[in-house]
């Protein structure tokens, strides 16, 4: 089962257990931990994602709190991913001897990691494990240095530099509050080792658990081998308890979002007023300006100036696509496209090549054909405008009946020049080439080529189609 890898130490199978089962008390919050957002994604798939490189044989999340919505974050990310659940919340030990049961029969190394945890780097994970084989310990603890280690558990050692136990910070003296050597939560053992350690835990501390740590102490006695690795940075091993510090994670995260992003071409004028999502993408040669804030689904073509101040929800941009003060969500704007400043795009917003939706512009479920401009001051609501149309300032669609409580769609051909203040009252069609006079209450459909002014009264009866050319005033007799 054991063979070496380049380094000459000898590699073992590894299972991880993710504890991830807690309540979250000092979170106060109706949702767990481990289901807070965290730059576009769960806490907790930012933790598996860091885990998914160090090919592990199997993986046991144990859940419990909100265990159904918990076990979906995580299939997500893993869809091979086993899960145990944790009935009652004792402590991390009990958690890690549920996660255990659902490991079988397997033998070798197992890597317990806790689900608050998001900022481990997969190098540190590996090397704690190279440091556990090579020296053939029972169990090697991942430890890190704080400045303010106020509520992790500290690493007590020995005269000789050995890890004697793990005390947790309610539990510790004045003199242990002292150590600035922290636990990060994050062990690897022997499983057998474990196993039979797990069984000797008691709860006699000031919180009444069952501590994950204390295995640490069980085993020592038992004159097993104990190892310490330190961390590079503390940083990396911060634990999620509380919203203060989910913040400083998500900074993090942000920070290396940017970074990522800058190292591939785009620029990103001020990233410490950027707020991107890690499932964005965005091409070379795109500029991002102050105050932007880029989340969930949202792609973004090359060559493109987002911003300033643009709020775009799970949008797909194009390329050479311009967006100044502007909300967008669910929205396609295709090549050479432009938005702003000041317009909100609701689910459903199509600009095609070289649309536009300009200044006080609010649009929901409208397609807007190639080049074709809704300069000002509208509103387009369930619309779909052709090719090479110009709406005028103030055009409104009246796509809601307030009696009837229906949403009627406004069609509106290519090459239609709507005049300023048209109010369009849906169901309503502007055929080809169709004309608008300002301030025209649009009742009914206008036919290609024909001019209508004022509010142009239904037809008598059904005429031909005009000739292609011809042009016809309305004038509402
Ligand atoms: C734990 C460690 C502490 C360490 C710190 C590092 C213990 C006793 N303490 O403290 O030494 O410095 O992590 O971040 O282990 N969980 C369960 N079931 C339970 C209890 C907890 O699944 O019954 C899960 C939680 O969801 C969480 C993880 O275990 O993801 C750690 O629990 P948490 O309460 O956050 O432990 P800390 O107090 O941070
Ligand atoms: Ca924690």
């Amino acid at each position: 089962m054991s063979k070496r890898n380049s380094s000459g130490i000898r590699e073992r199978a590894v299972a991880l257990i993710v504890l991830a089962a807690g309540e979250s008390k000092r979170f106060k919050s109706r949702t767990p931990k481990v289901l807070h957002d965290l730059c576009g994604l769960p806490v907790i798939a930012h933790v598996l994602g860091r885990l998914a490189g160090l090919g592990a044989a199997r993986t046991v999340l144990v859940v419990g709190r909100e265990a159904d919505s918990v076990k979906a974050a995580a299939k997500a990310v893993d869809p091979k991913i086993r899960f145990a659940e944790q009935t009652k919340r004792l402590g991390t030990a009990d958690a890690a001897r549920v996660g255990d049961e659902a490991l079988g029969a397997f033998k070798g190394d197992v890597l317990v990691t806790p689900g608050d945890t998001p900022l481990l780097d997969p190098a540190t994970m590996r090397d704690l494990l190279d440091r556990h084989r090579a020296t053939g310990a029972a169990a090697t603890v991942l430890s890190a240095h704080f400045d303010d280690p106020t509520g992790y558990g500290r690493i007590v050692r020995d005269p000789d530099g050995g890890v004697a136990r793990i005390v947790e910070h309610a539990d510790a003296t004045e003199a242990e509050r002292v150590i600035t050597e922290c636990n990060a939560g994050v062990y690897v053992f022997d499983r057998a080792a474990l196993r039979s350690a797990l069984t000797k835990v008691e709860a006699a501390n000031r919180q009444g658990e069952l501590y994950l740590t204390d295995v640490i102490e069980i085993l020592r006695d038992k004159g097993e081998r104990i190892e310490a690795h330190l961390a590079p940075d503390a940083r990396q091993t911060m634990g999620i308890n509380d919203r203060a510090q989910l913040a400083e994670a998500a900074a993090v995260i942000r920070a290396q979002i940017a970074h990522d992003l800058m190292r591939g071409g785009v620029t990103i004028e001020d990233p410490a007023t950027t707020y991107i999502d890690a499932t964005v993408t965005a091409g070379p040669d795109t500029i991002i300006r102050p105050m932007t804030f880029l989340r969930g689904a949202t792609t973004i073509g090359r060559g493109c100036v987002i911003g300033p101040e643009a709020e775009l929800v799970d949008c797909t941009i194009g390329h050479d696509v311009t967006i100044s003060r502007a909300v967008a969500r669910e929205t396609t704007l295709e090549t050479g496209a432009s938005v702003g400043p000041y317009a909100s795009l609701r689910p459903g917003t199509v600009l095609k090549p070289g649309a536009k939706a300009g200044t006080f512009v609010e649009m929901k479920k409208t397609t807007v054909g190639k080049g074709s401009k809704v300069p000002h001051l509208s509103y387009m609501g369930d619309a779909t405008i052709g090719s090479g149309s110009n709406i005028g300032a103030g055009t409104i669609t009246c796509n809601y009946d307030g009696e009837t409580k229906t949403k009627s769609a406004t069609i509106i051909g290519d090459g239609v020049l709507v005049g300023s203040d048209t109010m369009l009252v849906a169901p309503v069609t502007l055929a080809k080439g169709a004309v608008t006079g300002a301030g025209s209450v649009v009742t009914h459909d206008v036919p290609g080529h024909t001019v209508v002014a004022g509010v142009p009264a239904k037809p008598r009866r059904k005429r031909k189609p005009a000739p292609k050319d011809s042009k016809k005033k309305g004038n509402g007799k």
